[in-house]
């Protein structure tokens, strides 16, 4: 089993286009079984991957928050739309289980580990988390269960000037779980241009490993409505193709290394 926390704190860096087209391509191309976990009290991934007709509120099924709760709910993980892939969902109030309650014990953020270590999990190939754009409790236990991390990344200038922020970042994700690795950033939303193969540049010159990019393209945008990952719904796509490539580099076990 490897499991994979997509990560970021920077909001809409495409964290979750990312989660749900890889979980397709590992589960359909690569037929790998795979877990989705849904971190992000937002719950675009729970809703992206729920049935239709199937809401993912509170209250109608156990979600990541209860099992942070410690509330004891039953069975957390079901099978989402897609075959092959199975989903712990999220709820809103994921949002409400803040680090600082972690002292006081209201809130376990072991739990993700102690789950994935049970004998009855250890089937799946991948676990891949669909982190929030902030450093909660959610995220904590995302980063204690994981054993690599792929920061999914804007190349703009607002990304690389917050570049000494994204170390900060790894150094206390790090710090969590000593067994952590970064994976690499992968640059999504690319597209041509001097500007970004600069930024590119000084991305490898971190000494991460660099994925290949994830170009911009029209159909996430559409897939975002149909509810169908780029393989079904566009798969003729360039991001499509760029997720394909992109499950080949993390099956490989690796990005460029840059210089
Ligand atoms: N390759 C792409 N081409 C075009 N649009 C994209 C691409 N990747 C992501 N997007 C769009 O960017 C937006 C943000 O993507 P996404 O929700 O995956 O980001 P996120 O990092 O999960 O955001 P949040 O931090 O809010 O959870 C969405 O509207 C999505 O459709
Ligand atoms: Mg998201």
């Amino acid at each position: 089993m490897k499991t994979i926390a997509f990560m970021n704190l920077k909001g809409g860096v495409a964290k979750t286009t990312t989660t749900v087209n890889a979980a397709a391509i590992l589960a359909r191309d690569c037929k790998q079984s795979v877990l989705v976990v849904d971190a992000d009290s937002q719950c675009n991934t729970t809703e992206f991957f729920s049935p239709p007709g199937v809401q993912s509120g509170h209250g109608t099924h156990c979600t990541f928050a209860d099992l942070l709760r410690r509330t004891d709910v039953g069975p957390v993980i079901r099978p989402s739309s897609f075959p092959h892939v199975d989903l712990l969902p999220a709820d809103d109030t994921l949002m409400d289980l803040d680090l600082s309650k972690v002292e006081g014990k209201a809130v376990d953020i072991n739990c993700l580990r102690r789950l994935l270590k049970m004998p009855r999990y250890n089937f799946y190939d991948w676990v891949l988390i669909d982190c929030p754009p902030s450093f909660n409790a959610a995220a904590a236990a995302a980063l204690l269960a994981a054993d690599q991390v792929v920061i999914p990344i804007k190349l703009d200038a607002f990304s690389l000037r917050g570049m000494a922020n994204l170390q900060r970042q790894i150094h206390n994700m790090t710090q969590i779980n000593r067994g952590l690795a970064i994976a690499g950033f992968l640059p999504t939303m690319a597209y041509k241009s001097k500007t970004l193969e600069e930024a590119a540049a000084a991305l490898k010159k971190s000494g991460l490993p660099v994925f290949s990019p994830i170009r911009r393209s029209a159909p996430v945008d559409n897939m975002t409505f149909s509810q169908e990952p780029l393989i079904v719904s566009s798969p003729k796509s360039a991001a499509c193709q760029d997720y394909r490539r992109f499950v080949k580099e993390l099956m490989e076990g690796g990005a460029d290394r840059g210089v």
